[in-house]
């Protein structure tokens, strides 16, 4: 078995947690994200996914990590491990105000995703869960750059709690985006693997497409006839232009990239956004004025 591997994440990128506790939201505005329902409940969302979801890239990593003998990767392997706890547990946090303040169905679903990831976890061979992880690390780098290279689309949140919480698991998303990858890498070289989670996701999502093609049709007849729309009209307010415009960019950037994971030579750092991680640091973790001041 090939344990060594060589690391593509930039010398300067120094994979470790920040011990960064975040406060409350301060307003409770239920629609925090300028203001509107579909885009705060998108984030919050992503966020009720994390808890549960860090745990099992944590243990799909940890399986292998007795089998890597390289000592950058082991390191790597150390400081993905605890940036991923302390998302999980300030998400944990996040998840309680959202739930609390609204978001109450998205409790329910965590409870579903608990049980189907204890379920994955038990039952999955190893291997495909290390390489799900690496799928899923794919997607939260997508996310994180998407975020980093179009800030208004985080800025627009008008609690400064959202704002920062988002912006440094971007940031720590960035940093660690090759680790797991680079574990599959070692302890398997297997093409097919590690593409097969993603072409099953996108394979559903076409079925997902296709069935909502044929279904939603008639029953926007049926209700035009009973005079209602097919979906009620999302509540809050519309979203600014500008924003508008960057989520354009921004979902053109994200099938380019999700696409780019098919070519047999992919690695995640073959996008070098590292100048985000730096950016990041000096506007905010050094200024000492936010929540991301780091303790000692
Ligand atoms: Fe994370
Ligand atoms: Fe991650």
């Amino acid at each position: 078995m090939n344990t060594e591997v060589q690391r593509f994440t930039p010398a300067s990128v120094d994979i470790h947690a920040r011990k960064i506790t975040f406060a409350s939201a301060v307003d409770k505005e239920r629609y925090w994200m300028a203001g509107s329902k579909l885009f705060t409940t998108g984030f919050n969302f992503a966020s009720m996914l994390f808890p549960e979801g860090e745990t099992f890239f944590i243990k799909s990593v940890q399986n292998f990590q007795s089998q890597i003998v390289d000592p950058k990767l082991r390191d790597d392997i150390n400081g993905f491990i605890a940036q991923e706890i302390t998302h999980a547990q300030e998400h944990e946090k996040y998840n309680e105000d959202a739930y609390d303040n609204g978001f109450y169905k998205l409790r329910g679903m965590e409870k579903i995703l608990r049980s189907i990831l204890v379920g994955s976890h038990r039952w999955v061979p190893k291997k495909f869960q290390l390489s799900f992880t690496v799928t899923a690390e794919h997607f939260t780098a997508i996310g994180a750059n998407i975020g980093l290279q179009f800030p208004d689309l985080i800025m627009g949140a008008v609690d400064p709690k959202y704002r920062e919480i988002w912006l440094w698991h971007a940031v720590e998303e960035t940093e660690h985006k090759g680790v797991a990858f680079d574990v599959l890498k070692a302890v398997s070289g297997n093409y097919w693997l590690r593409i097969m989670p993603l072409a099953i996701i996108l394979l559903l999502a076409l079925v997902s497409s296709v069935i909502a093609a044929v279904i939603l049709p008639p029953l926007a007849l049926i209700n035009k006839i009973r005079g209602k729309g097919i979906f009620s009209k999302p509540k809050g307010r519309p979203l600014p232009k500008s924003i508008k415009r960057e989520i354009v960019l921004a979902r053109n950037m994200f099938l380019k990239d999700l696409f780019s994971f098919f070519k047999p030579s992919f690695h995640p750092w073959d996008c070098d956004n590292s100048s985000f991680v730096e950016d990041w640091k000096s506007n905010y973790a050094a200024t000492g004025k936010s929540a991301l001041t780091q303790e000692a």
